[in-house]
């Protein structure tokens, strides 16, 4: 009897319904209504199955009958390892609508009934560790990879292809019908990126779960965190506790901050794992640092605490170079927050620092770096540290359009494309726009998305590119619906200029399957721009 089941699933289906009638939970005072565009927007137009970001590799339709989901339908994961099972009971989950419990999950199921659902890592691994090979036809769903990160993408295709309303947290349709289809895949870069700044304002534990969840529906497998920078330290540090006793209290505006416990970083951590994605903390330095430089006076050359800072201008702080004190404070720090941290990196910041000499800079660096090392991470660095002695392990983040990185990438330094230009999520899409800068300029989702990393910068090519990233800062974002605002839907623009074939790609085809995605973001309460440049389906 399933109707207790569905009871409350209706009365949280009539909140979301509320709350996605308006366009903001901020209680900010309501903006001036934006003015009608110039380009007018285009109609709606049916969308070539199956309406897939980021674009696979190959996608064949088949002619066959649907598979239909029911009651009976189960999933077999044909592998021991824990983390295919978690991707199978992550497929359960969207699932559920078909009956009163969901299909069953069976891990090495000994025979397998025609209908089913079988997840396995039968895939050459010459394919590569991300790649997938999903077929559906009336007899049932294959779904092959060489790893279990390999069927979390295949499961985010096949969820792309399920009707949208399944995303949603109360309406359940049955029975569901899965168009046959044939999709061999695999990404383009490694390195799949999005930046969440939490210092100009914090975001919680959960605001950064749900972004978590939006990246992974487009196949992103990194979050950088940027944990700390003038206006706010984030992250609990045991050996230096005033850092966020003093430095986490505020944010832009002089609103209250907030930083994560160890604890509460660990949380975010494995989340974020069970995902296949990996956290990059950041610690801003030397620049970007007066939270830090306000908790303790040490770390200052005249010994003198600065007062909190709470407007965003940039290039006015930095740690005192020249005093071993910073170093004994930077080791802790990167020890800390490393031992937390699995995925290989550390990212040290390095940008906008206009209170040191070059030698004086690079001399810095070239010490971070060593510290970085000393407790088994790599480097990255923001675009400046190309002046320093880089390690061929260490990594540039370029992000200042116009700024030249041949050099270092002939010295075979590898860099992640984060062009201030095309993939900053906080620069606004038009005049119009009410939140974001636009001191790199605007960017609609077409320039989001018409750029490739391979040509962007002379002397950097495809083998020179770890990947690229979508940074997003938070100078004028106080809350994750003003974030998804800015970051839907350019961050699946960008998703795609990661994973899909370069060769492959155009915006015609991009911004009809686009607009495809925009019954599943609603289903799924995200706070989409609805740009004029793409022809979303009701
Ligand atoms: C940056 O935008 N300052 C890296």
């Amino acid at each position: 009897m399933p109707w207790p089941r569905f009871v409350p699933r209706l009365a949280a289906a009539l909140v979301v319904a509320a709350s996605l009638t308006s366009c903001t939970a901020s209680s900010k005072p309501k903006p001036a209504p934006r003015p009608p565009s110039q380009e007018p927007t285009p109609a709606p137009t049916p969308a070539p199955f199956p309406a897939l970001v980021p674009l696979p590799v190959s996608v064949r339709p088949g002619d066959g009958a649907p598979f239909a989901v029911s009651p009976a339908t189960a999933i077999f994961v044909q592998s021991p390892d824990p983390r295919a099972m978690f991707v199978a009971e992550f497929l359960a989950g969207l699932l559920t609508t078909v009956g009163p419990v969901g299909p069953s999950v069976t891990q090495m199921g000994a025979s397998i009934p025609e209908g089913s659902v079988v997840l396995s890592l039968d895939l050459d691994p010459a394919a590569g560790e991300e790649a997938y090979d999903l077929s559906v036809a009336s007899t049932g769903v294959s779904l092959k990879a060489s790893s279990p990160a390999g069927l979390f993408y295949g499961v985010q295709t096949l969820r792309q292809i399920l009707p949208p309303i399944l995303e949603h947290d109360a309406a359940r349709p049955r029975p569901i019908a899965i168009p046959p289809v044939r999709i061999t895949d695999r990404p383009r870069f490694a390195w799949r990126g999005a930046m969440l700044d939490v210092a100009r304002h914090f975001f919680g534990v959960e605001d950064v779960k749900r972004y978590l969840d939006l990246l992974a529906l487009h196949k992103m497998n990194r979050l950088h965190l940027h944990l700390s920078d003038d206006q706010g330290w984030r992250i609990e540090i045991k050996s230096w506790p005033n850092l966020t006793a003093m430095g986490a209290r505020s944010e832009v505006g002089g609103t209250v901050g907030g930083f994560y416990t160890q604890e509460q970083y660990k949380e975010i951590v494995a989340y974020a794992r069970e995902r296949f994605i990996d956290i990059v903390p950041e610690i801003d330095m030397p620049g970007h640092t007066n939270a830090a430089l306000s908790s303790y006076p040490e770390l200052n050359c005249d010994g003198v605490a600065p007062p909190p800072y709470t407007d965003i201008k940039v290039g006015f702080s930095c740690l005192c170079v020249s005093d071993e004190r910073t170093y004994g404070f930077i080791d802790d720090v990167v020890r800390e927050i490393s031992a937390l941290t699995p995925g290989p990196f550390f990212h040290a910041g390095g940008d906008e620092v206009k209170k040191l000499t070059d030698a004086d800079y690079a001399q810095f660096i070239n010490r971070v770096q060593d510290i970085v090392e000393r407790h088994g991470k790599r480097l990255i660095g923001w675009d400046e540290v190309a002046l320093a002695a880089l390690h061929p392990a260490s990594v540039i983040q370029h992000w200042r359009p116009g700024t030249a990185l041949g050099a270092a990438a002939a010295k075979g330094s590898k860099l992640i494309m984060s062009p201030a230009n095309r993939a900053y999520l906080d620069m606004q899409y038009d005049p119009a726009s009410f939140l974001g800068l636009f001191w790199a300029g605007r960017i609609e989702v077409r320039d989001a998305y018409s750029w490739d990393p391979a040509t962007l910068m002379e002397g950097v090519g495809e083998g020179s590119v770890l990947g690229v990233e979508a940074p997003l800062w938070t100078e004028t974002l106080a809350t994750i619906r003003e974030v998804e605002s800015m970051a839907f839907p350019r961050l699946a623009a960008i998703a795609e200029v990661a994973w899909s074939p370069q060769a492959a790609r155009g915006w015609d085809d991009f911004k009809i399957r686009l607009g495809g995605q925009g019954p599943r973001w609603q289903a799924m309460g995200v706070n989409f721009y609805r740009s004029p440049q793409v022809p979303w389906r009701p």
